[in-house]
């Protein structure tokens, strides 16, 4: 059984479905028997985080913040969901440079839902706001968002319904933990 730890970092535009799918695998592993934590970025700017905002530079503390904290978390056996925008290449990458100072797995895990999907979700109203002048910086949109180039997987949960999602990204985490590729 596997036992090492993990870090599997969602990136994606809001409302891809980077949380429901983080819940999911957590909820998931809880179940059969795997310690498992979820950082979760709305979450996070709500006490970790509090006051940042959302500036390349506030983003990438904030990104740097859940990546120090997952990096910690994976070196000790646990598998650390990370559900955040992040949407610069360079700072995920530095901290998947951290993890491979530590010999610990980071999977990063595109969730590709196209703009399109998530403007007509919009659970949060947020995009609505852009359009009517509410809100500005909203990545994808009026801010920048680096899609992954080379990511161990890509869920496109408009695509596919959730339980399949969960299956491919739990097939990629397993093998992961134990260094097989999966089949
Ligand atoms: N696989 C899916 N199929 C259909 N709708 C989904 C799926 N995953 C998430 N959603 C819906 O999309 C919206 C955004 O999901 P959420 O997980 O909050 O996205 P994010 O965390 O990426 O902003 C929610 O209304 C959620 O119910
Ligand atoms: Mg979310």
């Amino acid at each position: 059984m596997a036992t090492m730890g993990c870090t599997v970092w969602l990136t994606g535009l809001s409302g891809a479905g980077k949380s429901t799918l983080a819940i999911a695998l957590v909820d998931e592993l809880h179940g059969a028997g795997h310690r498992a934590e979820l950082l979760d970025g709305d979450e996070l700017r709500a006490h970790m985080s509090a006051g940042l905002g959302f500036s390349h530079a506030d983003r990438d503390v904030n990104v740097l913040r859940a990546g120090h904290v997952a990096r910690l978390l994976s070196r000790n056996g646990v598998v650390a969901v990370v559900a955040m925008i992040s949407p610069y290449a360079a700072t995920r990458d530095r901290v998947r440079q951290w993890h491979r100072a530590d010999r610990t797995p980071f999977v990063e895990v595109h969730v590709s839902t196209p703009l399109g999907v998530c403007r007509a979700r919009d659970p949060k109203g947020l995009y609505a706001k852009q359009a009517n002048g509410l809100v500005t910086m909203l990545s994808g949109v009026d801010d920048p968002y680096e899609s992954p180039r080379r990511p161990a997987l890509a869920v496109d949960t408009s695509r596919e319904p959730l339980a399949t999602s969960l299956a491919r990204l739990r097939a990629v985490v397993d093998a992961s933990r134990t260094g097989r590729r999966p089949g």
